[in-house]
């Protein structure tokens, strides 16, 4: 039996308390339902996902170890960590899938220290202010970042 490719979807600290934390910034919506979302998304495409959050960076870096080779393609809102973490940005390089740094606010409209990114030289797209309907729009661009687009 042939294996379905794995998106990752990777999420990094607070994103936990999505629904809660300003909803004027975040949205409404909870964790639970952007795994849905990501859930309905990779499913309608045959593929399976692998959807993540933690608030310990050791903990995203040896996640995004572990799919180095094997996911299809990588999905990361890495939170207040991608204004802050050269290891990331390190563990990044190590992916062999292509990456898209996503945010649900749009980061370059809010305070200067969102501005830069350590994932974005690392990505190949990167989708800010769009909401949930970003990690939507991140999955299905996946195809067209890769180099066998055919294989997922
Ligand atoms: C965020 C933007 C970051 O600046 C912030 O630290 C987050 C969430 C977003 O999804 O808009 O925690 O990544």
């Amino acid at each position: 039996m042939s294996q379905r490719p794995v998106v990752a979807v990777f999420n990094g600290p607070n994103l936990n308390l999505l629904g809660e934390r300003q909803p004027e910034v975040y949205g409404s919506g909870t964790l639970a339902d952007l795994r849905e979302l990501c859930r309905a998304t990779t499913e309608a495409h045959g593929w399976d996902l692998d959807f993540r959050q933690t608030n310990h960076e050791g903990v995203l870096l040896e996640a995004i170890h572990e799919i180095r080779h094997t996911a299809y393609g990588l999905v990361l809102n890495a939170a207040a960590w991608t204004h802050t973490s050269v290891a990331i940005h390190d563990a990044l390089a190590l992916v062999r899938c292509p990456v898209v740094e996503v945010h649900l606010s749009d980061v370059h409209a809010r305070e200067a220290f969102r501005h830069h990114s350590y994932v974005t030289p690392r990505a190949a797209l990167v989708i800010v202010g769009r909401g949930a309907q970003g990690y939507v729009d991140a999955i299905e661009a996946l195809p067209g970042l890769r180099s066998d687009p055919g294989t997922g």
